[in-house]
């Protein structure tokens, strides 16, 4: 599974006045996993806040900044109140845990020590990994939110420590702000990182600054890091037909594996033909065709297909004007088969 990416509607470690706003361009932009702080906006608006959140399609968070014990389990009530799917932060898991329990929600605490505000990782790493691994032995402790970028000692080292200790997934929250930063993420291991302040300031690395362009840019290189790249759009037949106009000459339009996706326009008849090894299928998308064999004839109307065995003879012919057929045959497969006229192509164009 790849990296997730949580954006945070916080600027320094509290929930922005405009995080509405923000919400609706995250989700206009697919952002999945948005999260909160229970500091910056009253509880009311952060109910409305989950509430869009959730209407959107989207998993919320509410990451806990109290630091002492009694603020931290105010927190968490807060959180069950809001409704919540992830309650990240906090240290006091004896004391949270058995309020949530039975509430469904996800609890990602931190391992560690915490302190201040913004909120500082102290602690060597061995102590840090000691307490990842008491913090995940609770069942009810789902996974963990390590403030790794806000830690003094070996980063890197210290996000692939906690990472390997546990088999719980591990959230790296707090200056993530660049594509180096996601990306030495994913190789500790990490399931997520949250960013928040560098896209609401514009200040991720892209040259629009704007909220919109600052997500696209983190999610382009998310993509990228998660090896996710999707540069395929859907094609039009009737659009792909209409790039060319030269009849019995195949197009390729795509490729699955070894075997073509072929756009040809038919006219009158073909030439008598077989292939040695390809078998050929024959989608007619506008038109009719016909398509003798040397036993019998069979008529292809349009929306369907026939798919001729390799080795078994055939002809085809147009018996609409202009017969619009894609092919569907492996690369090797040269249009008249054994035989070869003036109409035999042997290096086709891609359009
Ligand atoms: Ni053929």
């Amino acid at each position: 599974m790849g990296l997730r990416f949580i954006f945070m509607l916080t600027r320094n470690d509290r929930t922005v006045a405009d995080a509405e706003q923000h919400l609706e361009t995250a989700l206009a932009e697919g952002v999945h996993h948005i999260g909160f702080k229970d500091v910056g906006l009253p509880l009311n608006h952060l109910k409305k806040l989950n509430h869009s959140i959730k209407t959107g399609g989207a998993t919320s968070y509410l990451e806990v900044v109290s630091l002492d014990r009694d603020s931290e389990i105010r927190s968490a009530k807060a959180a069950i109140e809001i409704g919540v799917d992830i309650l990240m932060g906090g240290t006091h898991v004896e004391a949270v845990l058995p309020l949530l329990e039975g509430t469904g929600i996800r609890y990602y605490p931190f391992p560690g020590k915490v302190a201040g505000h913004p909120s500082v990782l102290e602690g060597s790493t061995e102590e840090i990994v000691a307490s990842a691994r008491q913090l995940a032995s609770h069942e009810g402790v789902h996974g963990l939110d390590l403030l790794a970028y806000r830690s003094s000692g070996d980063i890197e080292a210290l996000m692939s420590a906690v990472c390997q200790a546990i088999d719980k997934p591990v959230i790296m929250a707090g200056s993530i702000c660049d594509k180096n930063r996601i990306a030495t993420v994913r190789t500790a291991g990490a399931a997520g990182f949250t960013i928040g302040t560098a896209a609401l300031d514009g200040a991720y690395p892209e040259t629009e600054t704007d909220l919109r362009s600052q997500l696209r840019a983190i999610m382009r290189d998310l993509a990228e890091v998660n090896n996710h790249v999707s540069d395929v759009p859907a094609k039009n037949l009737v659009a792909s037909f209409a790039k060319f106009e030269e009849t019995w000459s195949p197009r390729i339009a795509g490729r699955i594996n070894d075997m073509l996706l072929k756009l040809v326009k038919l006219k009158g008849e073909f030439v008598w033909h077989y292939h040695t090894v390809e078998d050929e299928l024959f989608f007619v998308h506008r038109g009719k065709m016909l398509m003798k064999f040397r036993d019998r004839d069979e008529v292809v109307n349009e929306g369907e297909f026939i798919i001729v065995p390799h080795g078994v003879e055939h002809c085809p012919v147009a018996l609409s004007d202009i017969c619009e057929v894609m092919l569907l045959e492996p690369g090797t497969t040269l249009n008249t088969g054994n035989a070869t006229d003036e109409r035999t192509v042997n290096e086709l164009v891609q359009i």
